[in-house]
């Protein structure tokens, strides 16, 4: 399976921290934010990945990440998404990667505790449709909230005001290749963006995914507190686990 970073937009929930750069260059405790979900993809068995991003600063991921050696990774791809048309817009642009096959998207501003390996594994046997994770949370109305029937789940909320259940859907999410077509029949939300949660609410829709509740922490990293709460995490978990967890691969 190929593994896709989705590190576009604008980030302007971090202005000015982005107003000369991209928002996942900026450090989480002691690496740029775009290298947690690069890594999080490397350790769940990926080689072949796409780097998705915009804006005015792209040429500076390819300075920092070059061929990704610093991975264990031959070689990088990238693609430029053109404008911030959303989630599915950036996911859009890697339709001639994936050539057919299933991916593994990762959202640029999203950090892990745990591997998901254990999640990819599953969604290889699981053989098409798609598979999405999720994470209770506190402050569930900042992300796209699952409404459930037992174990069903009926739809997905994005930003729901009134929350109907207390998780998020994290930025992980594996798809078969008739991603592309969806995305393909999407129209853009209130908010001018192609939704990744239509996308999931049209797998819903088919019956063909699958759903898991993630252990440890999650986190994103586009705002001011969870650009905060993310290097505090990531550094009481070096401290806690010594180099290894959050080591890069030479
Ligand atoms: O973090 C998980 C959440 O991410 C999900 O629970 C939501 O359902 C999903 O919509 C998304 O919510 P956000 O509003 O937080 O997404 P944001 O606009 O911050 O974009 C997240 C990442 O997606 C961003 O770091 C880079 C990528 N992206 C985003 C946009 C809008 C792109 O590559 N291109 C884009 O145009």
């Amino acid at each position: 399976m190929k593994g896709i970073v989705l590190a576009g937009g604008l980030g302007s929930r971090l202005s000015p921290l982005t107003r000369i750069t991209n928002k996942h260059l900026l450090p989480v405790y002691d690496r740029p934010m775009v290298y947690y979900p690069i890594q999080t993809l490397v350790e769940a068995g990926m080689d072949d990945i796409l780097i998705v991003t915009g804006g005015y600063s792209a040429g500076d991921f390819l300075k920092l990440l070059r061929n990704g050696a610093e991975f264990g990774l031959r070689h990088l791809n990238y693609a430029y998404q053109e404008g911030e048309g959303g989630i599915a817009d950036a996911l859009k642009l890697a339709e001639d990667f994936a050539d057919g096959g299933p991916v593994c998207v990762v959202l640029g501003d999203n950090i892990l505790e745990n591997s998901i390996a254990t999640f990819v594994k599953k969604f290889r046997h699981q053989g098409s449709g798609a598979k999405i994770l999720m994470c209770k949370v506190p402050d569930p109305q900042r992300f796209g909230v699952p409404i459930f029937d037992g174990e069903r789940i009926l739809r997905i909320e994005e930003k729901p005001q009134a929350p109907q259940s207390p998780y998020a859907v994290i930025g992980v999410y594996m798809y078969d290749n008739r991603v592309f077509d969806i995305i393909k029949t999407l129209v853009p939300s209130g908010r001018g963006e192609l939704e990744i949660t239509d996308v999931n609410n049209a797998y819903i829709q088919t019956g063909d995914i699958s759903w898991e509740v993630i252990d440890g922490w999650w986190t994103d990293a586009g705002t001011f507190d969870s650009l905060l709460n993310a290097s505090n995490l990531v550094a009481e978990l070096k401290a806690r686990s010594g180099e290894k967890k959050v080591a890069i691969v030479k």
